[in-house]
C-alpha cells in the first residue's frame, strides 16, 4: 500500500466566532505536502497563513475557532480526532513549530537549561519512552545548543531568556523544536522580528538543519525573498484560500494568478531602483463578509463578471495549480 502523504489538508474550512459575527478565515484549503519537501506559504498579512500553520499541530483555540469542514491529516491520521496521547506524539516527534516572537515562548523566570530539560523530557514521554534523568536531558540540551551554533552551550543553559539577544532566543527555540526529532518543521515568520543580518544567519541555520536532518519544511512568510531562498515549492494564499501552488521558479518566473503577479510586482528590485515597486491597490477583504466568487476579484485588474459569480477551482495549468478563471491568459 502506498504511504499517505506526510501532511494532507482537504477542504479545510475554519471560522472564528466573535461579537461581530463569524469570520470565514480559511475557506476550503487543499494542500498536500510530501516528506522531504520545502514549502513556502506566502500572502499578505491577514491571509490566514498562521491559522493554517497552527492547524497542522491543532494549536488554534476552539472556541473561538470552529472547523466548518474538511480535514487535516498527518501521516494519514486525522489531527482533529486525536486524543491526548496521539497529540503528544504529534507535537514534538511529528510536527515542531517555531514562531516570530521567541520571547513569548520562553518563560522569563526559568533558565534556558531548565526549560529545555522539561521540553526534552516531555518529548520522551510523548514518544512513549521512559523519561531520561534530568542530567541526561541537560547534556542533550547542551548538544542541541551547539547544533544551532550557539557558543558555550554549557554556560548558556544557566542563563535567563532576557540575557540573550533576539537571534539567540530564536536559536534556543529552534533547538527546542529539534529536540523531539520532528518530521515536519513549521516555521511561522521565524525571522521577521530579527535584524536583517541576524535574519540571514538564522535562515541559513534553518536551511542547514533541514538538509542535515532531512526535515520537511513549511515556512510561512510575507517576504517572498525569504521564501525564495529556502523553499522549492511556493503556495500563495489570499484571504483564506490557496490561489497558486507550484515550483518556486515557475511561480516566480511565470506567475499565472493575478495576485501572485501583484505580490511579485510589489517587491522592490534593488538591481533596478528606477523600476518602482507597485503595491497591490486595495486591501484584503473583511472576512466577516468575504467577496463572492473569487475572493480576489474586487482588487483584480483582470476581473470579469464570472469572477464575482463563481469561485474558480484550483486546477493544473502550466506546471502548477492555480485558482483563476483567466489563468491561461495571464502570462
Ligand atoms: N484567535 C483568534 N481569534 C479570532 N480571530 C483570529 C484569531 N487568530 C487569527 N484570527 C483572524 O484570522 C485571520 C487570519 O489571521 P492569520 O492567520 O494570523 O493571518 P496571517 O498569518 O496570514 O497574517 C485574521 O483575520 C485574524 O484576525
Ligand atoms: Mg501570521
Amino acid at each position: 500500500m502506498r504511504e499517505p502523504p506526510l501532511l494532507e489538508i482537504t477542504g479545510y474550512r475554519l471560522a472564528f466566532d466573535g461579537f461581530e459575527g463569524r469570520a470565514q478565515v480559511l475557506d476550503g484549503i487543499d494542500l498536500r505536502v510530501e516528506a522531504g519537501e520545502t514549502v513556502g506559504i506566502v500572502g499578505e498579512t491577514g491571509c490566514g497563513k498562521s491559522v493554517l500553520a497552527r492547524s497542522v499541530a491543532r494549536l488554534v483555540p476552539m472556541p473561538p475557532g470552529r472547523v466548518l469542514g474538511g480535514h487535516v491529516r498527518f501521516q494519514g491520521q486525522d489531527v482533529m480526532a486525536m486524543d491526548r496521547a496521539a497529540l503528544a506524539r504529534l507535537r514534538g516527534p511529528g510536527v515542531a513549530m517555531i514562531f516570530q516572537d521567541p520571547m513569548s515562548y520562553l518563560n522569563p523566570v526559568f533558565t534556558i537549561g531548565a526549560q529545555m530539560v522539561d521540553v526534552i523530557r516531555a518529548h520522551d514521554r510523548g514518544a512513549g519512552q521512559k523519561m531520561r534523568p534530568r542530567s541526561a536531558a541537560r547534556a542533550a540540551a547542551a548538544e542541541l545548543l551547539g547544533a544551532v551554533r550557539l557558543p558555550e552551550p554549557g554556560r548558556l543553559l544557566d542563563r535567563y531568556p532576557h540575557e540573550l539577544s533576539g537571534g539567540m532566543r530564536q536559536r534556543v527555540l529552534i533547538a527546542m523544536a529539534l529536540s523531539g526529532q520532528p518530521k515536519l518543521l513549521v516555521a511561522d515568520e521565524p525571522t521577521t522580528a530579527l535584524d536583517v543580518t541576524v535574519q540571514a544567519e538564522v535562515l541559513r541555520l534553518i536551511e542547514d538543519l533541514v538538509t542535515h536532518n532531512r526535515l520537511t519544511l513549511m515556512l510561512i512568510s510575507h517576504d517572498l525573498g525569504v521564501i525564495g531562498a529556502l523553499c522549492r515549492r511556493v503556495v500563495v494564499m489570499y484571504a483564506g484560500t490557496v490561489v497558486e501552488d507550484g515550483p518556486a521558479e515557475t511561480l516566480f518566473d511565470r506567475p499565472r494568478h493575478p495576485y501572485t503577479r501583484g505580490l511579485l510586482a510589489a517587491v522592490p528590485d534593488l538591481e533596478r531602483p528606477a523600476h518602482r515597486a507597485q503595491p497591490i491597490p486595495g486591501q484584503i477583504p473583511n472576512l466577516l463578509d468575504p467577496p463572492s466568487g473569487c475572493r480576489f476579484h474586487p482588487r483584480c485588474p483582470l476581473a470579469l463578471p464570472v469572477c464575482a459569480a463563481q469561485r474558480p477551482p484550483l486546477r493544473d495549468v502550466d506546471g502548477r495549480r492555480v485558482a483563476c478563471h483567466r489563468a491561461e491568459e495571464v502570462a
